[in-house]
């Protein structure tokens, strides 16, 4: 039996490909690469020495997926696959309900009809809107999205939560993440963000490389303690891990979860920007910029259930998720050079 991993060539996806092949399952990987590249995988093969099945294909192609799930003898699906640019999804909301949404019907549709009823998916801490208080936990109540991506991934966490309650074959784990940070320690495999970086830590790793001149630093008027926005940065190898815990979750038939993935640590701009100093040595200029629309002041997890209930805790500190995205970066000035 094989786990199917959607967007498996993406950030997350890749170091989640690593995790489940170090832990001896089967793989199969689907992506369109519209934000990807199929070096990725080359990579993870390399760091795992076993071979990753890969379609090219785009969740909203059902015949492609039918054909897939005929194929491969498809147990699980880990469902990465998505836009995810905020400010992209003011500029087009359309793309993003279509390919978020729609392309999770489908793929929803099809897992039915070859009666695989077990999905992780990859939700996201922007659900909680702006929580009144923090640390949030998952009895947070979910709050008002600020842009289209985000609503993608709170109303693809009801429907799979309907999907779930009428059937309850079905197993449905929702994982929300934080702010994933950091690269395999092998340095081979990384974030790879198309054009001007949106996140907080490539943009860092591009000044450090000489990429960019400076960091702009998106207001010190917060009401936080150094008055930049704190945040829960979470390493992605301890994210990617989290989705092996809950897959045995799955095997034991969980029904319906939702679990924060964080540290439970919150940390502001200028604390990364320090701890990358330190850990590397590079120096970061910045400058104070506006304030970015839409950015809350601070979200953070509280991340316990995940530690009750799938035996999960993230390893990694801010200074190894440093270390690590600068290895990732230093070592791949070009990311995979596409
Ligand atoms: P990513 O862009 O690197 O990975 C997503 C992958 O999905 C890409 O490889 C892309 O090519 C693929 N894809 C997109 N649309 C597709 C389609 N229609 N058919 C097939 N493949 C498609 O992003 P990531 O950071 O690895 O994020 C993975 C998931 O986690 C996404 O769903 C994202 O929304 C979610 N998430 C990410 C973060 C974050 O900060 N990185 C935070 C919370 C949630
Ligand atoms: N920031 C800067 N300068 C930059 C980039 C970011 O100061 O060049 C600041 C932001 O203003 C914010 C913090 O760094 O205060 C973190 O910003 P990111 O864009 O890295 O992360 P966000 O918390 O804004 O967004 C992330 C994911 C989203 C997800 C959201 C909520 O990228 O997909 O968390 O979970 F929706």
């Amino acid at each position: 039996m094989a786990i199917l991993v959607t967007g498996g060539a993406g950030y997350i996806g890749s170091h989640t490909v690593v995790e489940l092949q170090n832990a001896g399952y089967e793989v199969v990987v689907l992506d369109n690469l519209s934000n990807a590249s199929e070096k990725s995988l080359q990579r993870v093969e390399q760091i795992t020495g076993k071979p990753v099945t890969f379609y090219k294909a785009d969740i909203l192609d059902k015949a492609a997926m039918e054909d897939i799930f005929s194929k491969e003898s498809i147990d699980s699906v880990i469902h990465f696959a998505g836009l995810k640019a905020v400010g992209e999804s003011v500029q087009k909301p359309w793309e993003y309900y279509n390919n978020n949404i729609t392309g999770t019907l489908t793929l929803i549709q099809v897992m039915r009809e070859h009666n695989v009823k077990n999905i992780i998916f990859s939700s996201s801490a922007t659900v909680y809107g702006t929580p009144k208080q923090v640390p949030v936990t998952e009895e947070t109540p979910k709050g008002e999205c600020t842009n289209p991506y985000g609503w993608t991934k709170s109303m693809l966490e009801q429907i799979l939560q309907d999907i779930q309650k009428a059937d309850p074959e079905w197993n449905v784990i929702l994982l929300r993440y934080f702010n994933p940070i950091g690269a395999h320690k092998s340095g081979l495999i990384g974030e790879n963000p198309s054009g001007i970086p949106n996140n907080l830590m490539p943009y860092i790793t591009q000044v450090a490389v000489g990429k960019r001149e400076e960091l702009g630093v998106f207001g010190n008027d917060y009401p936080t303690p150094d008055g930049t926005c704190i945040r829960d940065y979470v390493h992605v190898v301890d994210l990617a891990i989290g989705h092996v815990k809950a897959l045995k979750r799955i095997e034991e038939k969980a029904g319906f979860g939702i679990y924060n993935l964080g540290t439970g640590k919150g940390s502001s701009v200028l604390d990364i920007v320090n701890n990358f100093q330190e850990a590397t040595g590079v120096p970061i200029p910045y400058s104070i910029k506006e304030r970015r629309a839409g950015d809350i002041p601070e979200n953070y997890a509280n991340a316990e259930k995940a530690y009750r209930e799938l035996g999960w805790k993230a390893q990694y500190g801010i200074k190894e998720m440093c270390e690590d995205s600068w290895r990732w970066q230093s070592q791949n000035p070009d990311g995979y050079g596409e």
